[in-house]
């Protein structure tokens, strides 16, 4: 049985409708899922160990941004565990996208990194399609090769792989050694590298793990199946990401007008970025002139610094300070810039004595003049 969602009020939050055929057996739990779904605008449904699992989260939480996010309430996506990773960002990232007015048609995320935005929102369908880029050749080469289809033959390289000292080496030493390598092969030696170095570091000079997790070593970070397991998760939601072979300026510039995509910006930071990744030099005011210059939303995280801050108020965006937690579990803070930071006011921050929401952003003379 046919069943069009116009037949029901109110309509779907989520946005446009489709019309599709089920055994009409199914029709009612297929249905109370969908709203269940819809009501939320979040969650999907994912494969685990060969159950499916319903993901939902709760929308009427607030935000507390003075305290850090414990991300071992977020799902984990990404095989990277990546040097300035974002997955404390991700209820803030949801807040915002459930913020706008109706789902972004496109997520772009120009410096992806390890990608745990892009991959977030396109297994909770917070936008239509998203799409990513990162300049590091073997970063991109990991993303290239699992959303060209060829995330079973990464997963079943990583399952195979023995790791003991001699063989790390050995693969370390053809990674880096600049005779050709396949895509494919460069994408495995990468994920070893950023499962076997120093804090996911594959930045020139970064060293390997010493005695790791609980005295494990150097595999204390390699979790095969649990890797092989989120490559191919990743794979069956290819129809929903894209890849951009290409500068994240460019993809900013593609979409520059496109006043129906989400831009969630995470550059190499002025400070430190140069310890932490190979590609870590970007114009940084260049980046700022062009998100002025975006038809779409957008949200930027930056270093909590007074130089970006000075920034955000010259190109007239709103800056927040957000805590959270560093890999030597230190509280710190960061920045979120954007248009409009109403929303995280609203999701709870407006009382945090260290936020510069709308009353303390005027208070502590950060409010940028205009909006
Ligand atoms: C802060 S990290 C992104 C981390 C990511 N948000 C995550 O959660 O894993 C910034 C990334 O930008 C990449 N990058 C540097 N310059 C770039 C450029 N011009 N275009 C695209 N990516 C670039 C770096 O290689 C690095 O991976």
């Amino acid at each position: 049985m046919a069943r069009s969602a116009t037949t029901y009020l109110p309509k779907w939050k989520c946005g446009k409708t489709s019309v599709i055929r089920v055994p009409s057996v199914l029709s009612d739990e297929i249905m109370a899922v969908a709203w269940e779904l819809d009501s939320k605008r979040a969650g999907g449904i994912r494969e685990e160990n060969g159950v499916y699992v319903l993901e939902l989260e709760e929308t009427s939480k607030s935000l507390n941004t003075t305290r850090p996010v414990n991300v071992a309430s977020v799902p984990q996506r990404s095989p990277f565990r990546y040097p300035g990773g974002k997955t404390w960002l991700v209820p803030i990232l949801r807040a915002w996208l459930r913020s706008l007015p109706q789902n972004p048609g496109l997520f772009v995320e120009p410096f992806s990194g390890g990608g745990i935005a892009s991959l977030t929102v396109a297994f909770e369908r917070h936008a239509s399609h998203v799409i990513m880029a990162e300049t590091d050749e073997g970063v991109s080469a990991v993303w290239k090769t699992i959303l060209n289809g060829q995330g079973d033959w990464l997963a079943q390289e990583i399952l195979g792989f023995e790791l003991t000292a001699a063989n790390v080496h050995q693969a370390l030493a053809e990674d880096s050694g600049g005779a050709p390598l396949s895509l494919r092969r460069r994408a495995f030696l990468t994920l070893l590298r950023n499962r076997v170095q120093r804090g996911g570091i594959m930045a020139p000079g970064a060293g390997l793990v010493k005695n790791g997790e609980n005295n494990r070593g150097l595999g204390s970070r390699w979790y095969p199946e649990t890797l092989a397991r989120r490559i191919r998760e990743i794979s069956m939601n290819l129809d929903r990401i894209s890849f951009f072979t290409g500068d994240g300026f460019d993809l900013i510039e593609e979409y520059r007008a496109d006043d129906s995509a989400a831009f969630y910006v995470d550059p190499p930071y002025m400070k430190a970025a140069r310890r932490l990744y190979r590609n870590w030099k970007i114009d940084h005011r260049r980046l700022f002139e062009k998100m002025a210059a975006v038809s779409g939303a957008f949200l930027m995280s930056y270093d909590n610094d007074s130089a970006v801050q000075d920034m955000a108020r010259e190109f007239g965006f709103q800056c927040s300070p957000i805590c959270m937690k560093n890999t030597h579990h230190a509280e710190m803070t960061e920045l979120l810039i954007s248009r409009n930071l109403d929303w995280l006011d609203l999701n709870g921050a407006i009382n945090s004595p260290a936020s510069y929401g709308e009353s303390s952003r005027r208070q502590k003379g950060l409010l940028a003049s205009h909006r």
